[in-house]
């Protein structure tokens, strides 16, 4: 049987995600937004399979505001809620969002019990583990509620990497940890050049700045963009983790997970190396930390719970 992905809406992030998935053939698309936005999800569904001629592939893209098309899927992607605008930080979303990541929560439980959730509206780890919470409720394991925020980070990590040393990006590696907020914890011992670490290969000065660039690399691109925030990059690590969940690739990559103990931090979702296969978040891989490593790490959750505090129950 055809494997059934849904994306929750039909905004910037989730047409672009539904465009990088259409052309890996990876299973139905279901594109869902609210009952607001009319027959939007319809038009760009409809302009998604029509570019399947083109480029080859035979993806079926369903556009709806009505869950019962989005029942049963395999993979639920959440992109539905606010992006920021110049001047907000992730954090300026908690209240619009948590009404949104609620409501979105309940019908992905009432309709697609089975699914694998991927996180994607900001503030991340705060909304993941909102959405955690509403799903674990009605049944959801923690293995089955993820937050996309490492494999863009470490994305865009990889892009500055590639452009300083003039290299292909295939050469680069790079593992950002982490809260998906200005403090997140770019580790650039464990981020290479072709295997070589990039400490090694760079003056000082110029590893600071690519982890300063990597930290504001949203904020960046929404001063840029004026009206809204990122959606290739995001769609394009979204597509990775819903490809290595539905081929059960076990592909390691950061990614907001569950933590209960691990890493020293409970209760809270965070940015760490997974196991992602098709059982979701399948393990969570430890890695001894410096001191220095450690307190950039401890100072990101702190700036975590601080968003999360902001949620009210
Ligand atoms: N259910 C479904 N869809 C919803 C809901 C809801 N309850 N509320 C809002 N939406 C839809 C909107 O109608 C809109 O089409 O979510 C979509 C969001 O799209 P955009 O405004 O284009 O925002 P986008 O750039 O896609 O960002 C979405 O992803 O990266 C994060 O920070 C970003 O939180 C933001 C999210």
């Amino acid at each position: 049987m055809k494997n059934k992905i849904t994306i929750v809406g039909a905004g910037f992030v989730g047409a672009t995600t539904a465009h990088w998935l259409a052309e890996r053939e990876l299973g139905d698309i279901v594109l869902l937004d609210i009952p607001a936005t009319e027959t939007m999800p319809k038009g760009k569904a409809l302009d998604l399979m029509e570019a399947g001629p083109v480029l080859g592939y035979d993806t079926k893209v369903v556009g709806t505001t009505d869950y019962a098309d989005a029942a049963n899927s395999d993979v639920v992607v959440v992109t539905a809620g606010m992006a920021r605008k110049p001047g907000m930080t992730r954090e300026d979303l908690v209240g619009i969002n948590q009404k949104i990541i609620t409501d979105v929560a309940n019908n992905i439980a009432a309709t697609s019990p089975n699914a694998i959730v991927v996180v994607v509206t900001n503030p991340l780890d705060t909304m993941t583990f909102l959405a955690y919470k509403v799903l674990s409720a009605k049944g959801f394991p923690k293995n089955r509620v993820i937050g996309q925020a490492g494999v863009l980070d470490s994305a865009r990590m990889r892009t500055f990497m590639a452009m300083e040393m003039g290299v292909s990006v295939e050469n680069t590696h790079a593992f950002v940890l982490g809260g998906h907020g200005d403090e997140m914890v770019p580790l650039t011992r464990y981020s290479t050049i072709a295997g070589i670490p990039m400490t090694e290969l760079m003056p000082k000065e110029r590893v600071d700045a690519i982890v300063q660039r990597t930290r504001q690399g949203g904020a960046e691109i929404v001063n840029l963009l004026k009206t809204g925030s990122a959606y290739f990059a995001p769609g394009a690590a979204v597509a990775e983790m819903v490809e290595a969940i539905l081929k059960d690739k076990k592909l390691v990559r950061p990614c907001a997970a569950y933590l209960d103990g691990e890493y020293g931090i409970k209760d809270m979702y965070f940015g760490v190396p997974v196991v992602l296969g098709r059982n979701g978040c399948e393990k969570i891989i430890e890695v001894a930390l410096t001191d220095e490593e450690s307190a950039m790490m401890n100072k990101s959750a702190e700036l975590v719970r601080g968003t999360m505090s902001a949620l009210k129950f």
